[in-house]
Order: C-alpha cells, then sequence, then structure tokens
C-alpha cells in the first residue's frame, strides 16, 4: 500500500476482518437447513467421526439402490430419505462438507429426486440421484448420502458419517454384499458400450429367440460350438472336482455373412441361466471391467464380436500395447474355475493370428464358419422363404442353388426378399413367388456389372475381391479353407 499511514493501514486490516467475519456468520453455511439436519442427526460424538467413502461405476447405481431398499427394510433398522439439492454447474458435494459446513455450495433440501433406471429388461426402478438417508439401527444414529454420476463425476458414490470407521466399513460391505446377491444383470443379456468418459453403460437386450433349425451350418460344426459353449454347464462340479478348468474361448472365424454372429445369437438364446455381456467395436476396449464383473456374475458369457476392429488399434498410454492384447490379457488375467466363456468373432482370422499366438490359451477352440455349400444354400432357401408363398419345383430350387455357388448365407436371405419384390411389382399382395421371380432376382444379384453391390452382399468372398479396373476395391484380401490355418499348432 504505497502512500497508505501505518494507521490507514491498520483502519484497513480490521476491515477486512470484521468483513471476513461477517461471511463467515451470514455465509451460504450459516443456518443452511441440510447442514442444520446432518449435524442435528449425528450430534457432536458423530460429527467427531471420519466418513468412508466408496466409490462405484455408474452401471452399480441401480443395483446399489436394489440394496439399499432391501437394506433399509431390515428388521430393526428405520431409514428416513430426504433429498438434497445442488445448483446445476456444481460437480458433487461430500459428507465431510455438509457435516461441517465448510466450502458449502447453495445447498437445500427437497424431495428426492430419482432417476428411472432399467432393472431388467421391462422394467424399471427409481434411483436417489443425490439424497441424505437419516438411519437409526443396532449401530445407533448414522447418516448415507448417496450421489449419481455426472458428467464431471465419472463415478457415483455412497458415504457413511457418524460411525466408527469399521461399523462404516461394516454397512459399506453389506451394502456390497447385498449388491452382488440382488445384481440386477445376473442371468441377463446385456450390451456393453463405452460412455464417454471412458466408463461403460449396461443396456438390457430381450434374448434371441431363435433354434437350431435357424442355424444352417453343417451338423459337425454346429455340434461343436454346442458342445464347447454349453457342455460344461451340466458337468460344473465334476470338472472342479478333477481340477480343471471351467473358462474356456472359442472363436468364430469366417468371411462377412455367414452366420457368425447368427450362430452367437443363437447361443445366447439358448444360455439363459448366463449372465451375457455382448461388446462389439470401440467398446472391446473396456474388456477389463468388463471380465471383472463377468466373474462375478457367473456362470456367465462374454461375447467380443468383430475382434479384428481391435487387433491394430493401441491403447494410450506408455507401452500403447494393441487393444487386443489387452482384451486377450484380460481373458487370462479371470479366475480359471469361473464357469466363464469368451466367444470372440472375427472375419479377418489372418489379422488376430499373430496376436493369438503370442497369447496361447486364451482361445481353446477355433471354429471355421464357411460359405454354405449345396445342401446349406438349399436349406437357407427353405428356411428364408417359410413365410413367403413360394411356388417353385424341386427342379427350381435346385437351378437356384446351382446358379448362387459361392455366395453367403446373408445373400439367399436377401435374394429371397427380392424375389418377393419382383413379385410384388406383378401382385400386391403377393399370391406366389414363382421361378421367374427367383431367376430375375438372382439375375439381378449376380449382374457382373454391379460389382458393389456384390461385394456388399457377398458373392464370392475371394471372387469379390477383383483387381479389375475401376472395380470395388473389397476389403483386404482374405484367405479362408484351402489350407489356410488361423492358429499355429502348438
Ligand atoms: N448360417 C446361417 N444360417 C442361417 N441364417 C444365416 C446364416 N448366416 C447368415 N444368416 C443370415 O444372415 C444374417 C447376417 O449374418 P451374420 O450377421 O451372422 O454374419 P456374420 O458372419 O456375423 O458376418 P460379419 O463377419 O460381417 O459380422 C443373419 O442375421 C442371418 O439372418
Ligand atoms: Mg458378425
Amino acid at each position: 500500500m504505497a502512500g497508505a499511514s501505518e494507521d490507514e493501514v491498520r483502519e484497513f486490516a480490521a476491515g477486512l476482518r470484521s468483513l471476513l467475519d461477517w461471511l463467515q456468520l451470514s455465509g451460504p453455511a450459516a443456518g443452511n437447513e441440510v447442514v442444520a439436519l446432518v449435524q442435528g442427526t449425528l450430534g457432536p460424538a458423530g460429527l467427531g467421526q471420519s466418513v468412508v467413502a466408496r466409490e462405484l461405476p455408474a452401471f452399480e447405481h441401480v443395483n446399489l439402490q436394489t440394496a439399499l431398499d432391501a437394506w433399509s427394510a431390515a428388521p430393526g433398522r428405520s431409514v428416513e430419505v430426504r433429498g438434497v439439492v445442488l445448483p446445476p454447474h456444481y460437480v458433487g458435494i461430500d459428507l465431510q462438507q455438509l457435516m461441517t459446513g465448510e466450502a458449502l455450495p447453495p445447498v437445500r433440501l427437497s424431495a428426492p429426486a430419482v432417476v428411472d433406471l432399467p432393472n431388467g429388461p421391462g422394467s424399471t426402478l427409481a434411483c436417489l440421484r443425490l439424497a441424505l438417508l437419516l438411519v437409526t439401527d443396532d449401530d445407533g444414529r448414522y447418516v448415507l448420502l448417496v450421489q449419481e454420476a455426472g458428467e464431471h463425476r465419472p463415478t457415483m458414490s455412497v458415504e457413511v458419517a457418524g460411525l466408527p470407521v469399521q461399523r462404516a466399513q461394516a454397512v459399506l460391505a453389506e451394502l456390497d454384499r447385498l449388491r452382488r446377491e440382488l445384481n440386477v444383470y445376473r442371468g441377463r443379456l446385456v450390451e456393453v458400450t463405452p460412455t464417454p468418459s471412458g466408463q461403460v453403460a449396461l443396456t438390457f437386450l430381450d434374448p434371441p429367440d431363435l433354434t437350431r433349425d435357424d442355424v444352417v451350418l453343417p451338423a459337425a460344426v454346429l455340434d461343436r460350438v454346442e458342445r464347447h459353449a454349453l457342455g460344461v454347464a451340466g458337468h460344473r462340479a465334476g470338472l472342479r472336482a478333477a481340477g480343471q478348468h471351467l473358462k474356456r474361448g472359442l472363436l468364430l472365424y469366417g468371411p462377412p455373412g455367414t452366420g457368425k454372429t447368427h450362430t452367437v445369437r443363437y447361443l445366447l438364446g439358448r444360455m439363459g441361466d448366463y449372465t451375457r455381456l455382448l461388446l462389439t467395436g470401440r467398446s472391446l476396449g473396456v474388456v477389463g471391467s468388463v471380465t471383472e464383473l463377468a466373474r462375478e456374475l457367473q456362470p456367465a458369457v462374454v461375447v467380443l464380436e468383430d475382434v479384428d476392429l481391435v487387433a491394430a488399434d493401441r491403447s494410450f498410454g506408455p507401452g500403447g500395447s494393441p487393444v487386443l492384447f489387452d482384451l486377450l490379457d484380460a481373458m487370462d488375467g479371470a479366475a480359471p474355475d469361473a464357469d466363464l466363456l469368451f466367444v470372440l468373432t472375427t472375419n479377418r482370422a489372418d489379422l488376430l493370428e499373430p496376436a493369438l499366438a503370442a497369447r496361447p490359451g486364451r482361445v481353446d477352440v477355433a471354429v471355421q464358419v464357411d460359405l454354405p455349400d449345396a445342401a446349406a444354400r438349399r436349406r437357407l432357401l427353405l428356411l428364408y422363404g417359410r413365410a413367403v408363398p413360394l411356388r417353385l419345383t424341386d427342379d427350381d430350387v435346385t437351378r437356384a442353388v446351382d446358379r448362387s455357388e459361392g455366395v453367403t448365407a446373408s445373400f439367399l436371405k436377401e435374394l429371397l426378399r427380392r424375389a418377393v419384390l419382383e413379385a410384388l411389382h406383378e401382385q400386391d399382395p403377393v399370391v406366389a413367388v414363382t421361378a421367374g421371380h427367383l431367376d430375375r432376382a438372382l439375375d439381378d444379384l449376380l449382374d457382373s456389372t454391379q460389382q458393389v453391390t456384390r461385394t456388399l452382399l457377398g458373392v464370392g468372398a475371394e471372387g469379390a475381391v477383383t483387381d479389375g479396373d475401376g472395380a470395388w476395391p473389397g476389403p483386404a484380401p482374405v484367405q479362408y479353407g484351402g489350407g489356410y490355418r488361423p492358429f499355429r499348432a502348438r
């Protein structure tokens, strides 16, 4: 303060001090109803205890609420729930602030706000967003603060105040136990997607309703898939008793449109008592936390679709190992005696081979899903023609089967759709789909001038990757069958 006399400085300091005192008394904390409630509930003894906090992933919100509901209803315990309102733009609050009134944002009491979260494929549960639970039970009187995750708070939290640390830990452990026991994801089909903040979100899906007859694969192939995926269920105890691991990995590989995803969907429909976690594309990066969840909710199956998508991706941070390696490591890290099935699919087995060779033991059965042979093409025509009024002779079907040599299963599904469209040009509604319609649809789909359409529909996985001028370049050449061995013998 250049130019100010000593008296003036003293006077200024005194004024500043009284301003600060006044702010302290009449600031947001003074007389705050939330602070008063917490302090009144805990009393001096409770206020002297440490706050014990547990952070949980956002997808645990619905499980925490399920656990809290059960916990609150236990005999001898009464719980009063009070909502807390925090103005927008505040990241969050903690119980310590509410006990002391220090660094307090302008909070107030309200009816508890809830978010309605799915707790099953067709049901929801009202879950507390930011609330105080005032508890009275054998431990005395104490307070819980539940706080949801938010844009700038990637995890949610539950805090306990008013109890000695060990007792507070026991409360949290009991809630953990109930979350596990009552976990709403157990035995469900759940899709895993990454959130912008790098966490995972879980979405319930309806289980597919596919029968064995809906999957057109050589019997030996389907048998092998089923045995590996489903065979363990009846022999869990026997395998464990004989010291054998239950964890297993199944790889389905083959050209696009041949039924890898279709087969997985069929398996998922059959594995009704398994927790089924589905990961594709960008979600594959979060496989670590998903494996942990799967182990907790076993028996479980983790589906990793199109794993080639991450074969070349490198994770962030030093070292930057390929995401695929992280994925394989996560598979390996899971407890071997857990009933865990990993199903991987790819149409680029060539990209996977080096990673799998470098990290052996993750995949114990690799099944090639190939282009349909003549018998399979016939079955596919009839399968996807089931709902169509087909008027075809055996010879008509044979001709279509011969003409469609080298196409994928999904091509035949599309062929039927096109044949119906051809028929619709003449009759609406369709009375009969005849050989003429089928021929015209085939002419159109196989038209050599429509290279892009042909490639997209999967005509000849090898033939489609042509080198003619101006031809659709297609994906990088992949070899299937014909002596190609995706895995080295170990
Ligand atoms: N073997 C099959 N049996 C019956 N239908 C099939 C078969 N293969 C494919 N389909 C039909 O074609 C659709 C597409 O096939 P699917 O998605 O399973 O191919 P994919 O092998 O997973 O291909 P991609 O490598 O591109 O993922 C399926 O939804 C199903 O309707
Ligand atoms: Mg697929």
